[in-house]
């Protein structure tokens, strides 16, 4: 392996750190690594001579809508080699097994998959200590995973039955997350009186469902993916997030760090 590129999304920063250990201890083993943000490139521009990374976190029991497009728009190769990380708050379900399958029918080399706990960004947000601990245990993992890979130890396995139940279940949720339903009464709400306009949430989201111009209030459209970047890194705490407890948010970055 002579270089990897790595296409990676993080809504709250957990993925974005994991990623960039990993490829701190590539670079340290003489391996070229370039990050992508999944959010910035159109897939038919992934160069499949390069061995891939894909680096994202799970959401409702998989991961994104827009993330599983990626996915599946990405060119079909001829044994390119691939490897997965995903974060997550303790139980992905339906990625692993269903993710290995698309990309194996597209021609590639399944190497290594690996998913690495981190905090978790939604519903009941820990202690600052606490987060930090679990950030400090992830990035070990993601050291390992990274000698791992680099060091040929590394597997895809695929896991069937469960998690292609996981899947079907997780796509099903997903689908729902879309309908106008959810989108209309499930909602991120913007606190116009805390709003500073300043724009910040229009510039974090990564499916464009957020307007906004100079001097006006941002304004929400029905496409939410809920990945919660927006409620979690505006400055005035004026998003409202439905469904974490007493709207406590988190980020494990600053927003500069993940920004488009
Ligand atoms: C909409 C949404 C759904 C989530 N679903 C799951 C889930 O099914 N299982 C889980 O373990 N964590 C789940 N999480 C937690 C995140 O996967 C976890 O906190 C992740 O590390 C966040 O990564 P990020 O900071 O890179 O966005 C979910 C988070 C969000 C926002």
């Amino acid at each position: 392996m002579k270089k990897i590129d790595f296409y990676y999304f993080s809504g709250t920063g957990n993925t974005y750190l994991v990623v960039k250990k990993m490829a701190e201890i590539f670079e340290q083993n003489g391996i070229k690594t370039h990050l992508f943000k999944i959010e910035n490139i159109e897939p038919k521009d992934l160069n499949p001579e390069h061995t891939i990374g894909l680096g994202f976190p799970v959401a409702e029991l998989s991961t994104f809508s827009f993330i599983w497009k990626f996915i599946r728009d990405i060119p079909s190769s001829k044994g390119t080699k691939i490897f997965m990380v995903d974060t997550l708050a303790g139980f992905s379900g339906g990625i692993i097994g269903p993710l290995r399958m698309i990309l194996k029918n597209k021609g590639y080399n399944p190497i290594g998959a690996k998913e690495i706990i981190m905090p978790s960004n939604i519903f009941f947000i820990q202690d600052k200590i606490t987060n930090s601990k679990k950030v400090e245990e992830g990035l070990l993992e993601a050291d390992k995973y990274a000698w791992d890979i680099i060091e040929g130890r590394s597997r895809w396995d695929r896991i069937p039955i469960i998690s292609d139940i996981f899947y079907y279940g997780s796509l099903l949720a997903l689908r729902l997350t879309h309908s106008n339903f959810n989108q209309k009464y499930f909602s991120l709400k913007l606190a116009n009186d805390k709003c500073s306009k300043c724009g910040l949430c229009f510039e974090l989201c990564p499916v464009g469902n957020i307007r906004w111009s100079e001097g006006q209030y941002p304004q929400y459209s029905m496409n939410c993916e809920y990945c919660l970047r927006c409620g979690s890194f505006c400055p005035q705490g004026a998003i409202f997030v439905p469904f974490n407890y007493k709207n406590k948010t988190y980020s494990a970055v600053k927003a500069k760090d993940i920004l488009k």
